[in-house]
């Protein structure tokens, strides 16, 4: 049975401070990453939801050993390409994309079959744009139905390195090909697209060999395969992705104030803030400081009563790519016409997020201009909203059921969201929180 969530009122004025969950991409990150490094490492505040905790099942399947504690977690590495393999492995990426391309980078070199298999949602989506590079390596790729999973890869003993063109700015797709440039001899190259960075900050701080030319667009990066990797402990900051539904919320709740601890603002991350920023919101940054090449701050937030509707420019996408949902929501609030382009990328996700954000728009009453890849919204600041609203059968997107949630009780109206339990994917606490600020 899908548990309901149901919102019959907006939400008080507030004045909290509060801590989110940690980094998904980090977390991701350093699970794999750790897992090819040599002896103990732990992570403090690792975000443990569906999607970490099955990239930590899927290199235990592959002979890591991994203890899970209460405040943090432990992985004893087996050094690089030092993966267990056994015949009739599947490795279950769930509902998660990064884990899913990322970890196949680390089997390149498998030397049986290993089935991927995901969840209905990650099912839909595209996995041709990361076989492709890594088949160039000299792996092999089984497909039951064409680029989607469930997949087999076997790999090769006399893999090759390559050059990359990385064109979507997707970070999974280049993270994918760094780390088979991990377990790969000779020298990797990759142009890519401007996308977010952690796994280039991860290999500097490790020391790990990388070049990295930046132009306006893209990063030229070279990667060496090390000789070992040491393995590393690692305090994960607090997910921007998962901060800004709380952002968008205290800036359309009234009188309100919300101050984020400790969330990582990696400038290739913050799109979100310089967008919803130029729409006329109050957001600062306080207690800026550096952790191991990530940038790390406290994030206040004040509500904005006129915020105006934006012509966002591209440039932003990536950088915000995971925070489009709520910032529709932003922009449905906001004065005038707001337009949101090249975002193909959008229907890509979970689910197929640019329709679905212009679907639950109009269901609010806003008015949109849908294209394939992208948005035009027509900004009500007064929106009342008139028809009770049910939200269900989305793939159990956790982004749109936290931007249903926001929208309710910033909008007010009588909603009926189903499954509940899609957080568990990103921000599990998420709900937890929320009645932290919601005292009703
Ligand atoms: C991620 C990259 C993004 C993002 C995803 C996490 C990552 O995907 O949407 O939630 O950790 O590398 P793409 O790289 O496909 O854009």
């Amino acid at each position: 049975m899908s548990k309901i969530l149901i919102i019959n009122n907006k939400i008080n004025s507030f004045n909290k401070k509060i801590i989110v969950d940690g980094d998904k991409s980090l977390s991701i990150r350093w699970v794999l990453i750790a897992s090819q490094s040599n002896g103990l490492s732990k992570a403090h505040n690792i975000l443990m939801s569906e999607d970490v905790i099955a990239a930590l099942d899927s290199i235990k399947k592959l002979g890591i050993k991994v203890k899970r504690y209460k405040n943090y977690c432990e992985i004893i590495g087996n050094g690089i390409n030092g993966f267990k393999y056994k015949k009739n492995l599947t490795i279950n990426a769930k509902n998660s994309g990064t884990l899913g391309r990322l970890i196949l980078g680390l089997l390149i070199k498998s030397p049986y079959r290993i089935k991927l298999a995901g969840d209905k949602s990650l099912s839909k989506r595209d996995f041709s744009r990361i076989t492709s590079p890594l088949e160039k390596f000299g792996a092999k790729f089984y497909y039951k139905n064409k680029n989607r999973l469930p997949l087999s890869i076997l790999g090769s003993q006399s893999v090759k390195s390559i050059k990359y063109l990385e064109n979507k700015g997707s970070a999974q797709c280049k993270s994918s090909v760094m780390f088979a440039a991990l377990i790969t001899p000779g020298k990797t190259s990759i142009k890519a697209k401007k996308s977010r960075n952690h796994s280039e900050l991860l290999f500097k701080y490790l020391k790990i060999p990388i070049k990295i030319k930046k132009t306006k667009k893209y990063d030229f990066i070279d990667i060496r395969q090390p000789k070992k990797i040491k393995a590393f402990n690692y305090q994960i900051p607090g997910d921007i992705s998962s901060s800004a539904f709380f952002i968008v919320l205290t800036t359309l709740s009234n009188n309100s104030k919300l101050l984020i601890k400790n969330v990582n603002i990696n400038p290739s991350r913050i799109g979100v803030i310089t967008i919803l920023k130029k729409m006329g919101a109050k957001i600062s940054l306080k207690n800026q400081r550096n952790y191991r090449g990530e940038k790390i701050s406290d994030i206040l937030i004040k509500s904005s009563n006129n915020l105006k509707g934006i012509n966002c420019p591209s440039e932003l996408n990536s950088s915000a790519i995971d925070e489009f949902l709520i910032i529709f929501l932003a922009a449905a609030k906001a004065k005038g016409i707001s337009y949101f382009k090249n975002l193909a990328e959008l229907n890509q996700k979970e689910s197929p997020r640019l329709n679905w954000g212009s679907k639950i728009l109009n269901m609010m009453g806003v008015k949109t201009k849908l294209t394939k890849d992208s948005i035009k919204i027509y900004g009500q600041p007064d929106l009342k909203i008139l028809k009770p609203i049910v939200i269900k059968n989305y793939l159990k997107d956790h982004r749109i059921f936290m931007m249903s949630t926001i929208a309710a009780l910033t909008c007010g109206g009588k909603w009926k969201i189903y499954d509940k339990d899609s957080v568990n994917s990103s921000f599990p606490n998420f709900l937890k929180i929320m009645k932290k600020i919601n005292t009703k």
